[in-house]
């Protein structure tokens, strides 16, 4: 898969994708990342991407030039699948959408600033908003960071153990239950005996237990959904 997000900002990226999984699938080309900088597609001789919005009004809003011409130049290069703006009035990022935009070969990933992009840039490039929760950030890039990780860890083959995907919170509109490592006694703080029972069965039944407890209390809504 290969991700291309476009940015005024590139070097809020730094380091974000060089650790760990993000960085492993890389290595194996499972998964590619590109970096644009907005503003060296900008024609204007100040290489501004941002003016006054008409009507009047606080915030400046970003120009359709440069992302028009970034944008062109990449769709010129291949195809996309999905041209996607981080936006705060997007459709909620979910783990639904991860596994859907996890498929797909290439997309591009827009992050906003100021008071947001030219309408006209929504209207004519973007195939899908999405917003990574009701709060309002400076700018899409860290939506951008959150939406890239993920997806790429959901791809096959970036994560070893292929089930570890399957098994996550959201997975079943479900949280994972609690889960220990050794010691199992530490300061007199204890695993639950049952993990220690070598009963498969029973530890099994103890999970799906702990986890409509831990969904029940903890985001019922989600259960609903069920
Ligand atoms: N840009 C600003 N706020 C955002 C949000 N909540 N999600 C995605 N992009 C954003």
């Amino acid at each position: 898969m290969r991700i291309d997000i476009l940015s005024i900002l590139p070097n809020f990226f730094n380091g974000a994708f060089e650790h760990s999984i993000l960085k492993i699938a890389q290595e194996k080309n499972i998964a590619e990342i590109h970096i644009h900088d907005i503003r060296k597609y900008s024609t204007q001789k100040q290489k501004s991407v941002d003016d006054y919005q008409y009507g009047g009004g606080a915030g400046m809003v970003m120009t359709i030039q440069p992302i028009d011409d970034l944008i062109s130049k990449l769709k010129s290069e291949r195809d996309y699948d999905e041209v996607i703006y981080l936006t705060p009035d997007g459709e909620a990022l979910n783990q639904g959408i991860c596994n859907q935009l996890s498929t797909l070969k290439n997309i591009i990933l827009l992050c906003g600033h100021y008071k947001g992009i030219d309408q006209r840039i929504r209207d004519h490039f973007i195939t899908r908003e999405i917003s990574i929760g009701d709060y309002v950030l400076t700018g899409g890039e860290l939506g951008a960071i959150v939406l890239t990780d993920a997806i790429i860890r959901l791809i096959p083959g970036v994560l070893s153990d292929e089930t570890s995907a399957l098994t996550d919170c959201f997975q079943d509109n479900l949280l994972s239950p609690p889960i220990y490592t050794r010691p199992s006694n530490y300061k007199g703080w204890k695993v639950p005996e049952i993990l220690l029972s070598g009963d498969d069965k029973k530890i099994e039944k103890w999970r799906e237990n702990q986890t409509e407890i831990r969904t029940q209390n903890r985001r019922p809504d989600i259960l609903r959904n069920k």
